[in-house]
């Protein structure tokens, strides 16, 4: 087998003396599309913080794109190709979407995944987003905030974009903008690790899904096993 895209290995993840994650290991190969669930509270955000450098991780290891990324920052993790979209979007209120775009052209990474993603790109996707160019980041409704965000993430050309729960508070409609934009990029082969609350959706769309639950991960295994499994729906999803 390939060597994974991103890997984590043994990860332990603690605010001061409590431990919220220990031992969670993670292979994404590229291409590969995994879902990350779990109730309120069970760690989501905090592993993926750690996977991005925004947090240190207080043992295991953490690898990307054949580097060993343990302890970098989260700009240089970037560059090499780690795009986050943020548990609430955190979009600047004083900027422009097209302002917002384009500066951020000069961040991106030469070596990419497949084409090249530009603003023209972005609005293609989102022409909602095309529509609202001139519009301050404060202008602009959740909906739209959400498309920027993934737009933000999209021109630094990333090989892998980790989504932490966009589609929460958002409009069914709008929601089911963000999930084909989701399909649309998975058909463009980008590496995803999605984390959202909507399982069945994320059951479309991911190859794999992790559970968290209780500090460690609680169950993993493919679309189809989690579609033929009962019972995991049941404890975990209360339904
Ligand atoms: N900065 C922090 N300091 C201390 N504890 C924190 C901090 N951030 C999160 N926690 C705690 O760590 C645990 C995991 O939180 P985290 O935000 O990672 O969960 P989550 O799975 O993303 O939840 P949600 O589904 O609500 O987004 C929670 O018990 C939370 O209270
Ligand atoms: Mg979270």
């Amino acid at each position: 087998m390939a060597e994974p895209l991103l890997q984590a290995t043994a990860v332990e993840c603690a605010y001061g003396a409590s431990t919220v994650l220990f031992g969670v290991y993670l292979a994404v190969g590229a291409g590969e599309v995994v879902g990350l669930l779990g109730r309120d509270g069970m760690g989501k955000t905090t592993f993926i913080r750690t996977l991005m450098g925004l947090k240190a991780a207080r043992a295991g290891e953490i690898g990307f794109a054949s580097q060993l990324v343990s302890g970098w920052s989260p700009g240089r993790i970037g560059r090499i190709g780690l795009a986050l979209v943020p548990e609430g979007r955190q979009v600047f209120a004083n900027r422009s979407v097209d302002e917002y775009l384009t500066a951020l052209r000069a961040r991106r990474n030469g070596h990419a995944h497949g084409a090249a993603w530009d603003s023209r790109r972005v609005y293609e996707l989102f022409p909602r987003l095309a529509e609202r160019k001139r519009n301050l980041g404060s202008q602009l409704s959740g909906g739209e905030q959400t498309m920027l965000a993934i737009g933000r993430a999209m021109v630094t050309n990333p090989k892998m974009m980790i989504l932490d729960g966009v589609t929460e508070g958002l409009t069914p409609l709008i929601r089911e903008e963000v999930w084909h934009c989701l399909r649309q990029l998975r058909a463009e082969g980008l590496t995803l690790i999605v984390v959202d609350k909507c399982v069945n959706r994320l059951v479309e769309i991911a190859d794999h899904r992790l559970i968290l639950e209780r500090r460690r991960v609680a169950w993993r295994g493919s679309s189809a096993q989690l579609q033929a499994d009962p019972t995991v729906w049941h404890r975990y999803f209360g339904v």
